[in-house]
């Protein structure tokens, strides 16, 4: 099955969430494109969030979806506002989403976690899990330890629903690639920071726009909560801390507040200048349209070539 058979959009193409980023009128103006948008829910109370899921549906008659991460402090009151909502898409993150789920499939929702790993997949899948997203380490923002590439064909094979690869994906090769790896569709971040209606500071976007492909790094790693990021005076200084042993209160001064200060401020030297390592890959700003439609056309002729590939 394919994910715009799932989803009712013109491509098999979902915006990632993305916290202080994928506001509703983000999320609109993906769903408009032909994707699916995601509302973030990342430092939102279930009030704040509904106001921006509001602004969504004011903006698109397409479908659309909420990213909530689980280990939000408001998640409780946020679960029962989608509900409330009538969310038609509900993506999970950073926990198990079991005690919500009958609530949200008997409102109609579908509820796709991310996941890192094939034991993650599977207890999903036994929540009740409609698709799983299978996220690698290549992504921008909090990641796993293993690859797409070698994730989606272990999780493909472990699951019988379907899954949806996100990770390291931002031009048409990566998607055809994804489809032949198993995946049903695909999720995307980091490529889409670059279209002109994301709401994140110029600064934020000609960092993006510099970077090559090793410019990120990752963050958090001996704090169990590893993060990519693109290098910067921050991030040096926070590898060198975590190098010498420094415990978490000294490491938080640091990283607090950090993707705000980057994406309201532009502040791109102490800022969380969140990306995936496709950043490489980014050379300009588009609509969001050009951007999915590339995507889309780029891995439909890719895919058709295929069969002319000898090996
Ligand atoms: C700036 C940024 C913020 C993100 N925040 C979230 C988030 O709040 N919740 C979530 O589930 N994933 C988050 N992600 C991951 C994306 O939803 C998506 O899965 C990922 O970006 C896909 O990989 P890519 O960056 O290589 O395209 C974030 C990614 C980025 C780049």
């Amino acid at each position: 099955m394919k994910l715009n058979d799932i989803t009712g959009t013109k491509y098999p193409i979902i915006q990632g969430g993305m916290a202080n980023i994928a506001t509703g009128a983000f999320a609109a103006a993906v769903s408009n494109a032909g994707g699916l948008g995601l509302v973030a829910s990342g430092g939102m109370n279930a009030e704040a969030l509904r106001k921006e899921i509001r602004i969504c549906k004011s903006m698109t008659d397409k479908p659309f979806g909420v990213n909530l991460m689980l280990m939000n402090p408001d998640v409780d009151n946020i679960a029962a506002m989608l509900v409330e909502e009538k969310v038609g898409f509900i993506t999970t993150g950073a926990g198990n989403p079991a005690k919500y789920m009958g609530a949200w499939k008997s409102m109609g929702a579908k509820v796709f976690p991310v996941v890192a790993s094939v034991a993650l997949a599977k207890v999903m899948v036994k929540a009740g899990a409609d698709a799983v997203i299978a996220e690698g380490g290549e992504s921008g923002g909090h990641v796993g330890d293993m690859t797409t590439m070698t994730l989606l064909p272990q999780v493909a094979d472990a699951v019988s629903v379907p899954v949806i690869a996100a990770g390291g994906i931002a031009d048409g090769r990566q998607l055809a690639a994804a489809m032949l790896l198993g995946a049903c569709g695909v999720q995307v971040g980091t490529c889409l920071l670059v279209s002109s209606e994301c709401p994140i500071h110029d600064n934020y976007k000609q960092a993006l726009l510099k970077a090559k492909d090793n410019s990120t790094t990752v963050t958090g790693r001996s704090q169990g909560a590893p993060v990519r990021i693109i290098k910067n005076e921050m991030a040096r200084e926070y590898l060198k801390l975590e190098a010498q042993g420094a415990d978490r209160e000294e490491l938080e001064k640091i990283t607090l507040g950090g993707l705000r200060r980057a994406v309201i401020d532009g502040d791109v030297v102490r800022g969380s200048v969140m990306a995936g390592q496709v950043c490489g890959q980014l050379k300009e700003i588009r609509p969001v349209a050009e951007i999915l439609k590339s995507l889309y056309e780029d891995a439909q002729a890719i895919l058709k070539k295929a069969g002319e590939i000898e090996l």
